[in-house]
């Protein structure tokens, strides 16, 4: 029987685009996911964006936009990202959607009904001109230990000490600058003190379905905990779930006026979700989610373990739902030994300017396979680790088997395996029986461990090759037979190998698989082999190696614009008078729209032109030269956004259809002032955006 899986990544709050530290999550979820899929198992893999919340609330007013709007243009961003790292999520939807507003006001009232919710009147700071209740990290003032000034509202970051925002002396409002109130409301609470809770969550925690350091460090959580004033208490404490208007997020019912704190209908969005995906493919949700075999499964960082250890599973359990089968738990991406990257900017390496240099996105997929295990530990991208580890391991241990061997069975042989003599059926054999250790790191999430495993069986495979010489076999008159046996031995082991590599490479393998000429492989298929008689197809160079220039590019940090030079002594702005004036209307009609330049290369045969490829946030991409070779060079635009006039009339040029212009700065005299300077939007604006 296929197991049932139901498997998540933490929903990324929809206030910025994916950082690196959000691929690797979900490089790790998608491994598992197609790794399950490759055993037979039936899988239904979903995300969503995190909408709710006083800092998006925040953001989106900064942004002059509705937070409605704000989250849209968000998750409008999220599908190349995905796309490019391959991550399959079945559904991608939002905590804002109708069927979470529905499942956690559903919840509550379950909760509620379950004689689990309570409610206190709590004392808060309150902004006065904005008229809200200000979130600890809205507040500021100085420490009141060191008297360092502008400290937030929970701690300090100069001498550590942790307060309560009442605590601060001279507090101020960080959105206002208004001095906050004290005022009074009631919130309303979720009972986690509740003895059924309790014990619920100590048998939940700790009967080995978690990792065993996540499950002792939430065992601490119940013998002691932390309050917000940095004092300690016994045992679980009740959970503030409600927030005072204005708040974006959902409608508390019979609340008029409170909202649910965004933790409490984050996590619904994983079965808002799934529901969604369901109800699109015309499935029954109730059904899937009664089925006592279904396995539930979130991978998630450390950071927010107590919300899915503690808030979430009592939520499911008290409101009368399935709790999650285990919380998968990783530690924290680092890039260069950087710091952890912060959570909304993030550092370092930008996904989308990886691969709008041209890198291979499976190359960070193995790199970060690599250096993965079951336990939640930090790991670091080393730009000279991951070249070391591609392009020796990857590429010089597994890709170069095929091409080692495909070759002479192509010239020689029409592409025909033969049957295998002993030592060929030793090797291959002895590569089928590590398939239940290998299935089983993958299982474990041992990914570091999987791979390490099946290197060392391309190990053994180059040995062969090595002690064969298939290329001087092909030179020995009547060694034709055992040339066919070492090459054909080669390319059975290279499937072998290729389906255990499969979860992590899953476009390589595809691209293995057309070459083989098979069908999709899973686990199954590491029983048997190929077999004489098989013939496979063309070779075509499978990957590429990673070429120490990309790194520079990808770390380099984004270019300056060069200062302007001191102003001609002309009164003509720019060397050029003003054009006549032109209506609104007249305006309108040119279609300025934001665009990221996701690819710029050079143009042979042009010093002058640039190709830039450019995402306008059409769905597809434009193809755009640029005569700005002379001022920058591709890297310092890639990644970047810029202005693009997107209705003019595409231009036949010598080396390619021009779909538009992008806007740049320049003197009218180029001798004067020579330079042409590129425009770039301020930060916020997205691709796609009107320009007006
Ligand atoms: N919105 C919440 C999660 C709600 S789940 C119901 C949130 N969002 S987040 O965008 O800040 O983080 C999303 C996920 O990315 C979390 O699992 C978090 O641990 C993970 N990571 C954030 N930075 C990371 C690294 N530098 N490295 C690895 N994972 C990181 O928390
Ligand atoms: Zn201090």
């Amino acid at each position: 029987m296929p197991r049932q899986l139901f498997v998540t990544t933490a929903l990324p709050y929809a206030n910025g685009n994916f950082h690196i530290g959000h691929i690797m999550e979900y490089i790790q979820a998608d491994i598992w996911v197609r790794f399950q899929r490759m055993q037979g198992n039936a899988v239904n893999f979903v995300g969503a964006d995190d909408t709710h919340g006083a800092p998006i609330m925040i953001a989106a007013e900064k942004a002059g936009k509705t937070p409605q709007q704000f989250v849209a243009d968000i998750a409008a961003g999220r599908k190349p990202y995905l796309d490019g790292f391959h991550i399959a999520f079945d559904n991608w939807h939002s905590t804002d959607a109708p069927e979470n507003h529905a499942m956690a006001q559903q919840i509550y009232r379950e909760l509620k009904a379950n004689g689990l919710i309570s409610s206190k009147v709590i004392e808060q700071f309150f902004d006065p001109e904005k008229n809200m209740f200000l979130p600890d990290r809205f507040i500021k003032g100085e420490c009141p230990k060191c008297h360092a000034k502008d400290q937030y509202g929970d701690n300090c970051e100069v001498c550590g000490s942790v307060y309560a925002p009442t605590d601060l002396i001279n507090p101020y409002s960080a959105l206002s600058g208004a001095t906050p109130e004290l005022k009074s409301s009631e919130h309303l609470f979720f009972q986690l003190s509740d003895p059924r809770c309790v014990a619920f969550l100590e048998q939940w925690t700790q009967d080995g379905r978690l990792q065993p350091e996540v499950a002792n460090k939430v065992k601490e959580w119940f013998t002691v905990r932390t309050n917000p004033d940095g004092t300690t208490s016994e045992g679980l404490g009740d959970w503030d779930i409600s927030r005072d208007a204005p708040y974006f997020g959902i409608e508390i019912p019979d609340s008029p006026g409170k909202y649910f704190y965004v933790w409490l209908d984050a996590p619904v969005g994983y079965l808002a979700s799934l529901k969604n995906l369901l109800d699109k493919r015309g499935e029954n949700y109730d059904a899937y989610m009664a089925n006592p075999a279904l396995e539930q499964y979130h991978f998630i960082g450390k950071d927010i373990v107590t919300f899915h250890t503690l808030f979430w599973p009592a939520m499911l359990k008290f409101s009368g739902r399935k709790t999650p089968d285990s919380v998968f738990v990783h530690g924290f991406l680092t890039v260069n030994n950087g710091e952890k990257m912060s959570k909304s900017r993030g550092t370092g390496l930008d996904p989308l300017k990886y691969l709008g240099l041209g890198m291979n996105p499976e190359w960070l997929r193995y790199y970060i396979a690599a250096k993965l295990s079951a336990r939640n530990e930090d790991i670091d991208f080393n730009a000279d680790d991951f070249m070391a580890r591609v392009n020796s391991d990857l590429i010089g241990k597994y890709v170069n088997i095929a091409s080692r061997a495909a070759g002479f069975l192509a010239k020689r042989f029409a592409g025909q395996l033969s049957a295998l003599s002993a030592d060929g059926e030793a090797l291959t054999s002895a590569i089928s029986s590590q398939k239940e250790s290998i299935t089983a790191m993958y299982e474990q999430r041992e990914y570091a461990k999987a791979l390490r495993e099946t290197m060392l069986l391309t190990d053994r495979v180059n040995s062969f090759v090595d002690a064969n010489k298939p290329w001087e076999l092909a030179k020995q008159e009547g060694a034709d037979a055992r040339l066919q046996d070492v090459c054909s031995t080669c390319i059975e082991a290279f499937r072998l190998l290729s389906i255990y590599l499969k979860p992590v490479l899953p476009a390589l393998v595809a691209q293995v698989e057309a070459f083989l000429n098979v069908s999709p492989l899973g686990f199954a298929d590491a029983d048997r082999l190929l077999g004489a008689g098989h013939t496979i197809g063309d070779y075509k160079h499978l990957m590429q190696r990673v070429d120490i220039k990309q790194l520079d590019a990808l770390f380099e940090p984004p270019a300056q614009a060069e200062p302007a030079q001191a102003a001609t002594e002309t009164v003509v702005p720019g060397g050029e008078e003003i054009a006549p004036t032109i209506t609104i209307d007249d305006f309108a009609k040119v279609d300025l729209r934001i665009a990221r330049i996701v690819n710029c290369e050079p143009v042979e045969g042009s010093t002058k032109l640039l190709r830039l490829t450019l995402d306008a946030g059409e769905g597809r991409m434009r193809n755009v030269f640029s005569g700005i070779a002379a001022n920058y060079t591709p890297e310092q635009l890639i990644g970047k956004l810029t202005v693009l006039v997107a209705n003019l009339a595409p231009r036949k040029m010598k080396f390619g259809i021009s779909e538009g212009m992008v806007l740049a700065a320049s003197h009218a005299d180029e001798k004067a002032q020579p330079g042409v300077y590129v425009l770039e939007p301020f930060p916020g604006a997205q691709p796609g955006m009107r320009i007006g």
